[in-house]
């Protein structure tokens, strides 16, 4: 039997509807994916909105940051038509309404919190709305919450101390600890390297480590099995309908 690494539907099935909207996880979830990863930062009236950008301009009709606005701005905004006619009246969601949706479709969650850009504040306001946010997920057992602003990562762990961790990382020129230096201190369950340059043995050194390692982002079922041959526990994909589902029900 061959093995596969955990399937995450990156920002849903994003190459069938638009990013990070409901229907591309509804996608997502008609294609057998059972694990989500999206993306969550936070606006000026301290909604948590899904977006993977720091601004509109690629995803929806607005331009701009976002971190001034109300959700009573953000929901006129159109998300989908971008991507195609199809899907002209998609909206960006709240991270609730992703949690209800993954509730009600028993999907596991990666839920990553964007470096905010909005300055102090509001970067506290995030991780305080977080906690409130994730109090809903059904089966918090299924939830991990990552990060590439690991001091964000901290400040939710001291909120929410009993949900899984994610240490994202780039490879290139990242300011601050490494993943062997922050990781551990931080009580991760697993460190998130690009696909970009990883190698077999640093791999090994994740999983010898004692941290699940999940890979982003991989979008060849050949190159998933691969890994899962090295170790890799999980892998993010664009492409979760090019999966058996084998896969995706681990
Ligand atoms: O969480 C994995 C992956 O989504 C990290 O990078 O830029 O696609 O959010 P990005
Ligand atoms: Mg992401």
């Amino acid at each position: 039997m061959t093995d596969y690494p955990r399937i995450y539907a990156h920002r849903g099935a994003p190459t069938l509807a638009p990013e990070n909207t409901i229907a591309a996880f509804s996608k997502a979830m008609e294609a057998g994916a059972t694990w989500i990863e999206f993306d969550v930062d936070v606006i000026a009236d301290g909604s948590l909105i899904v977006i993977h950008d720091d601004t509109l301009d690629r995803t929806t009709n607005g331009s701009g940051r976002y971190y001034g606005l109300d959700y009573s701005a953000i929901r006129r905004l159109d998300a989908g038509a971008w991507f195609s006619d199809t899907y002209r009246f998609e909206r960006i969601p709240e991270a609730a309404d992703v949690i209800s949706f993954a509730n009600a479709s028993h999907l596991g969650m990666n839920l990553e919190i964007k470096p905010c850009y909005g300055g102090m504040e509001l970067r506290e306001t995030l991780v305080e709305n977080l906690r409130v946010a994730v109090s809903q997920v059904a089966d918090p057992s299924r939830l991990i919450v990552s990060s590439f602003d690991h001091e964000a990562l901290a400040r939710f762990h001291r909120a929410c101390p009993q949900i899984a961790l994610g240490w994202l990382f780039e490879r290139h020129g990242q300011p601050g600890p490494t993943w062997q230096e922050g990781a551990a201190d931080l009580g991760c369950v697993a460190v998130h390297p690009s696909v970009e340059g990883l190698t077999r043995a640093e791999v090994e050194q994740i999983r010898e480590a004692g941290f699940d390692c999940n890979v982003w982002t991989v979008n060849d079922v050949d190159r998933a099995i691969e890994l899962a041959s090295w170790g890799v526990t999980g892998v993010f994909t664009d492409r979760p309908q090019d999966f058996p589902a084998e896969a995706l029900t681990r």
